[in-house]
Formats: C-alpha cells, structure tokens, sequence
C-alpha cells in the first residue's frame, strides 16, 4: 500500500517525545513544530529568522484557548550552515529534557534561476566561485548531513525508550528531489541528496529510523511570485497548505512502522515512492541485476567486510 494516511491516534505517540527540529519558525516547519507541540510533545526548533521563531515559541506559550495536553516549545536561534549552532541546537534539547527521541530537517532556501542558464555563462562570469551555489548547497545538503550526524549521536545517548515509540529522523526534501526544478540545479540536486541520505540512513543497523518527505508546491514564502503565478495563474492548480505536509511529517516520526519512506505530498495526499521503486525493479534493472541488487540489500550491514 502506497498511500500513508494521517492517524491521530498513531500521532499522540509524540506525547511527551523531545523532536529536534530546523527551518522551524515559518511555512511548513511553522506548522510541524505547531501540530507536534499541539500533541504533547517538547520541541526545541531553530530557524535562521530570530524574530519568526521567537514570535512562535511566544504564540505557542500564550495560546489563545490553552489546550491541557499542549508540549512545550523552545527556539533557538541556528544558522544550519553553521555547525556549532546545530550542536548548541541539539545540546539545549539535551540539557532540557535530558533527551532527544526525533529530529526533523525544514530548513531551505532557493537558488538564483540564472546559475546555470547558458545565455549569462560568460567567461568572466565563471571566473570566480559562486557562493550562491555554495550556500545553496551548505543549507539545503550540507547541513542535513551534519545534522543527521548530530542526531544519531544524541538519540543514541538518550535513555532508552519504553512503550510504542521508536526513535526517527525525517527530511524534508521535495517533489523536485524526485523529479528536477525547473531552472533551479542546486536546489534539485540538494533535495535529490536529501532522498539518498534518508534512504541510506533506514539501513542503518540500528533502530532509529529515517524517511524523506517530498512535498509538491505549497503555500509559504519560499514559493517565487513567479512560480506561484505560473501554479495557481497559468496552470489553475491549487497548492496545498504547510499543515498539509507537517502532518505527514508527524506520522512518520509517531509512527515506528514507517521506515525508508520517500513519501510525496501533494494536494495533501501522501505516497510512497520507494516501494513502487522496489516492487517494480525487475522492470527497469532487468530480472538479473534485480537479483543481484536484492542479495545484496539484503545483506546485513554488519556482515559486510570492512572496505566493502
Ligand atoms: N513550499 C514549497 O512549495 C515546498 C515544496 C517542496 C519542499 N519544500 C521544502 O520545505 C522546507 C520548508 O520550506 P517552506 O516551504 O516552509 O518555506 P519557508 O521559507 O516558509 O521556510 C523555510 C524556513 O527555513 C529557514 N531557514 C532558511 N535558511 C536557514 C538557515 N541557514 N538556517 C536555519 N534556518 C533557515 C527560514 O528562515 C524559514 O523559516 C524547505 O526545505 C523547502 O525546500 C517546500
């Protein structure tokens, strides 16, 4: 079964769970930090944006109607291109809550549509790195993998867990970590590098699990005004909200079933492509290296020799 339904039920397992997240002040961080701090759970969340983040963690504090069974939520200010933020990140969920049971990446940004559009690439304009493709890079990839890192470390030090909940990672990368960006290279590479490390991070030989989301367009700032015209003006397509996706990024941190998924978003749907991926190998690999790819797969890590 492809489709991966929003249960509240299986949601309320964040209850009282520690959730790391970044990019978490705006747009579908915003509403993923909301929804799970609405569950119960404690989130300590960073975003670039001081002022966003702390007007959220303040809305959240002083609800308008107070919900008993609200968790807490503590900003930080991070700049996940930097690596001591994102420690001191996950340090203050450490020291607060003396744990950490689920990290989740939100943090993104675009990429200038002329870096690789062939009537600017002069000579001269070569001449010099771009670091615009830099901080595209260090923001969307880069610091995931550090992030990633930072959080296995943290959740493995953190008391084990009883009752039904096991520990997760989840990505958010995008439609376009699947397919491409239209005049946007290194924000299509970067979500496509998104997908490679939460798939490779669910083989892990340990129980903490990981899964990709890809959401279509959705209604935050990070959409141009010119994509936004080209969605809802030329094509009449409708985009979906952030609480749309935040709470397909729930499920997949409250429920310990979900593991390498690569789970599209779109019109507030959710489908997992990597078992289609799987199931349909022997089709587009051809019958004998699907063999072979399967023996392998299902090799344990731990039995692999050292430089394998
Ligand atoms: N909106 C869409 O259509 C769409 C589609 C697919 C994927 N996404 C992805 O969803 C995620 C959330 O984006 P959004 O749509 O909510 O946009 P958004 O702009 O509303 O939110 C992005 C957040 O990331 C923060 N951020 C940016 N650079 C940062 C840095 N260096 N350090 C820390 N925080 C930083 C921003 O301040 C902002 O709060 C992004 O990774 C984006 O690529 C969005």
């Amino acid at each position: 079964m492809t489709e991966i339904q929003y249960s509240e039920t299986v949601a309320h397992n964040v209850r009282s769970r520690v959730v790391v997240v970044t990019g978490g002040a705006q747009g579908i961080g915003a509403a993923t930090v909301t929804l799970l701090h609405g569950l119960g759970a404690h989130v300590v969340f960073g975003d670039i944006s001081e002022s966003a983040g702390e007007k959220l963690e303040k809305s959240l504090s002083n609800p308008p109607e107070s919900n008993p069974s609200s968790g807490t939520a503590h900003f930080v200010k991070t700049n996940v291109c930097s690596y001591a933020d994102q420690l001191a990140l996950f340090e203050a969920a450490f020291h607060r809550h003396g744990r950490v049971d689920a990290a989740i990446t939100c943090a993104g940004i675009l990429d200038d549509p002329d870096l690789f559009d062939p009537s600017k690439l002069t000579l001269d304009a070569v001449r010099e790195e771009s670091s615009v493709i830099t901080n595209a890079l260090n923001t969307n990839l880069l610091s995931a993998v550090h992030f990633s890192r930072l959080a296995l470390a943290y959740i493995t030090a953190s008391p084990a867990l009883l009752g039904d909940f096991t520990p997760s990672l989840t990505f958010t990368s995008s439609i376009t970590g699947i397919f491409w960006a239209s005049s946007m290279a290194c924000y299509s590479t970067s979500k496509h590098g998104l997908v490679g490390l939460s798939r490779t991070l669910s083989q892990n030989p340990s129980p903490i699990r990981s899964n990709a989301i890809c959401p279509s367009a959705t209604n935050t700032s990070i959409v141009s005004d010119a994509l936004r015209e080209m969605w809802t003006g030329q094509l009449g397509l409708s985009m979906q909200e952030p609480s749309d996706v935040a709470k397909y990024i729930v499920q997949c941190v409250a429920d310990s079933t979900l593991n390498g998924k690569t789970v599209v978003v779109a019109r507030g749907e959710a489908r997992d492509v990597d078992e289609v991926l799987e199931g349909s190998v022997e089709r587009w690999m051809g019958e004998e290296n699907a063999r072979e790819w399967r023996l392998l797969k299902g090799l344990a890590v731990s039995s692999l020799p050292d430089d394998g």
